[in-house]
């Protein structure tokens, strides 16, 4: 008899603990384990290497908020998204039209990524952290009233893109901000050139490298 109820009683501890951990909202983010992991649910354009730069520079930001230019299907944004939440929670901004375009590099982009987005952020449990703006930069700063503590571009790499997104951004940006651009080490890229004018003003200091990522500080 006492086997049975211990047995019964066994039962509904497990069973009762299995729904408070169901109903807290947040059991997948505490679960939250090694990042490759998360970064294997991904499609994208950044090394393995390269997100998880992007992914502790987000977990280092523990105030304001991440703004991403360019989320594709969602792998960097991953990375920040995984970050925020392993860090500060902090907003994480998605900024893609996911509208027809062609890259510089010949890349083709459209509506569909945006639906493989909606799924990655799903799968990853990102949604928590990352609000989706689909919109180009230039639509939306004009009425931003957020400071910006990490901004990640990698949008359009042609020079007068990636100037664009950058200008865009800078009226909030605040001392101390990290600027990430992908594709920076190529000479015939917009992001090379616009890093070195901005090197160029004293503003800014180059902190990192990884793999075809440069990580800015803005210092002035
Ligand atoms: C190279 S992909 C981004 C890759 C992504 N960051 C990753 O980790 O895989 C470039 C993206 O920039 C987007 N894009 C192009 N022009 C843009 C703009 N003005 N503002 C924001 N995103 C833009 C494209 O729609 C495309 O999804």
């Amino acid at each position: 008899m006492k086997k049975i109820i211990t047995k019964i009683l066994k039962y509904f501890g497990y069973t009762i603990q299995k729904i408070a951990k169901e109903d807290d909202p947040f059991k997948d983010v505490l679960e939250s384990s090694a990042f490759e992991e998360f970064f294997q649910k991904t499609e994208g354009m950044i090394s393995l290497e390269e997100a998880t730069l992007l992914y502790e520079l987000a977990k280092n930001t523990l105030d304001h908020c991440i703004v991403e230019v360019g989320s594709y299907r969602g792998r960097s944004t991953v990375a920040l998204g995984r970050g925020s939440l392993d860090g500060g929670m902090v907003p994480v901004y998605a900024i893609d039209p996911h509208e027809e375009f062609t890259g510089i590099l010949g890349g083709s982009f459209g509506p569909a990524d945006r639906g493989a987005f909606f799924q990655t952020m799903l799968a990853t449990s990102c949604y928590h952290v990352v609000r989706l703006i689909n919109l180009s930069s230039e639509q939306l700063s004009p009425n931003w009233n957020q400071k910006i503590s990490l901004l990640w571009i990698d949008g359009d790499h042609s020079y007068e893109g990636v100037k664009r997104d950058f200008d865009c951004w800078l009226p909030h940006l605040t001392l101390g901000t990290f600027i990430a651009f992908d594709d920076s080490k190529d000479p015939k890229l917009g992001p090379y050139r616009l890093i070195e004018e901005l090197l160029e003003t004293g503003k800014f200091d180059k902190v990192r490298e990884v793999g075809k990522i440069s990580v800015l500080k803005f210092v002035y």
